[in-house]
């Protein structure tokens, strides 16, 4: 079991393990969980709470924010769809659809296992879609066992200016491991890209996958770019449902399902937009868990109810996944310098420190100070939630297999956050039962 620590002063589900990240991952695995006396401190109470949420207003509620993409002649979507199907650049052979499958826009491990009986010399398997065993983050190019049981690529990630390799402190790239994120509802629903938001548009996306994934060896016009945006913005076959293409080009957002069955009803009440209820003894912290990160109408952003100091429509949250590391990915050693701690210098250990990479910053997390954020170190883009039935696996690095997986692990992440002493005498505010997890999965699968 991991060690976690103190509730910060102004949260409630605060992610409290990160103490623990700090220190270093794999230094604490044999960690004495019931050995926790005095890194415990509870600093709020019930009543605190309640006033605190109390305050935060409901924000006027507005229609989708994003950019209507612009309509594509249907000359310009063939040609866009012959780019992202067939065009390979002069690369390794692949082209956007080896990876972002016309079905699920993503490939799960089951893909990948049907692909390598079919034809073992299908691209996927190549470059980043091969074992990395000499350590260089480039794949050797011939085995493929992660890619058969994990579905994951090799990211090379540039590193931000104040990030070092503690082992190789000259190095600005470092390998990470990561599923393919689906391509549907995404290019035209979400401006945040890739899992750590560090592209900022669907062209440089474009080009970044054409260098990286498919090796081109040709130029790439603005134009070809144009016309690849163009196509997952347009197509039918992007959408999970035709409310959300209609959502995408003008229309209504889409409102949460309602639920038929008592279990689904159930499971709507964890992401609807409300507080905790204070009405009942204990208090139902369990009303509005998941919407407080996973809100709007992709269900991939913040609300006021989030008990950290951010604003609403935040885009991204550790929710443990590197921290827990059940992926069981190698964990690697960083330094992160100019932080804001005494000394400036953070070293820490992660699989994959996501957005932390990005934006320098690991000084976010920890659980002594006010500003506790929680949206850089370890923290990746809140997933949209529509048609999430349809793109298993789940998280950043495909360890969750299946929807059960999802909210079991939530079901720790809840423990470990909403739990006021740690594993002390008071149990966590937020304990999901076998059943809580069964109606949320049942709800989930009502999402289009
Ligand atoms: C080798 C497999 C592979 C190929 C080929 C590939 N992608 Fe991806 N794609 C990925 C992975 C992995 C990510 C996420 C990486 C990350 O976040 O670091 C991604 C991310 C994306 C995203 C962002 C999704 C999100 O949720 O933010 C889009 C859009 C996308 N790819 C489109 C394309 C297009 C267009 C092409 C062809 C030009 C392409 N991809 C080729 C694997 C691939
Ligand atoms: C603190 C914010 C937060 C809360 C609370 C939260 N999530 Fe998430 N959710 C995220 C983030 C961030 C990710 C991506 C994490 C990663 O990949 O490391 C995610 C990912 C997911 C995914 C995987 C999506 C995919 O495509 O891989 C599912 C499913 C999900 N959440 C469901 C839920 C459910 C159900 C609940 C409530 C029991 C919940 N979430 C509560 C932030 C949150």
């Amino acid at each position: 079991m991991p060690r976690w620590t103190t509730v910060p002063p102004t949260v409630l589900l605060c992610l409290a393990v990160v103490c623990w990240t700090l220190a270093s991952v794999s230094a604490h695995k044999e960690a004495n969980a019931q050995n926790t006396q005095s890194w415990f401190k509870n600093r709020y109470t019930r009543g605190s709470l309640a006033a605190t949420l109390a305050q935060r207003h409901q924000p006027e509620q507005s229609p989708n924010a994003l950019p209507v993409p612009a309509l594509a002649a249907p000359r310009d979507l063939l040609e866009g769809r012959r780019l992202f199907d067939r065009e390979t650049f002069g690369g390794n052979g692949r082209t956007c659809l080896t990876c972002h499958g016309a079905q699920t826009g993503t490939v799960s491990p089951q893909d990948a296992r049907l692909r390598f009986k079919i034809n073992p010399d299908d691209p996927l398997f190549v470059h980043d879609g091969s074992d990395d065993d000499d350590g260089d983050g480039f794949g050797d190019g011939v085995h493929v066992t992660r890619m058969l049981t994990d579905a994951t690529i090799l990211m090379r990630i540039e590193l931000d200016p104040k990030v070092t390799l503690k082992n190789d402190p000259t190095a600005r790239f470092v390998t990470v491991r990561r599923g393919i994120p689906t391509t549907l509802n995404t290019p035209a629903l979400d401006e945040v890209l890739m899992l750590d938001g560090r592209q900022p548009s669907l062209q440089s996306q474009a080009l970044g996958a054409i260098t990286d994934h498919a090796q081109a060896t040709r130029s790439v016009q603005a134009r070809e770019l144009e016309l690849i945006a163009r196509f997952q913005q347009n197509a039918p076959r992007f959408f999970t449902s035709p409310g959300l293409d209609f959502f995408a080009h003008g229309g209504p957002a889409p409102r949460l399902p309602l639920g038929r069955t008592a279990s689904e009803k159930r499971g709507r009440t964890f992401f609807e937009d409300v507080p905790p209820d204070f009405s009942v003894t204990p208090p139902n912290f369990k009303v509005g868990a998941c919407a407080s990160c996973h809100s709007g109408p992709l269900l991939n952003q913040t609300n006021q109810f989030l008990p950290l100091p951010l604003p609403p429509g935040t885009r991204f949250q550790s929710v443990l996944v590197s921290e827990l590391n059940e992926g069981g990915n190698t964990p690697i050693d960083f330094v992160f310098h100019g932080q804001n701690v005494p000394g400036g210098i953070i070293e820490l250990s992660s699989p994959d420190p996501g957005r932390a990479l990005i934006t320098g910053r690991a000084d976010d997390s920890d659980p002594t100070s006010p500003a506790s954020t929680f949206d850089n170190l370890n923290a990746f883009k809140i997933s949209p939630l529509r048609g999430i039935r349809h793109t298993a696996p789940y998280f950043h690095d495909n360890s969750a297999k299946t929807l059960e997986d999802v909210v079991e692990h939530y079901r720790q992440f809840f423990a470990i956050v909403s739990d006021p002493d740690g594993p002390g005498p008071q149990p966590p505010l937020i304990q999901l039962t076998d059943q809580d997890k069964k109606d949320i999965v049942a709800f989930m699968k009502l999402l289009d």
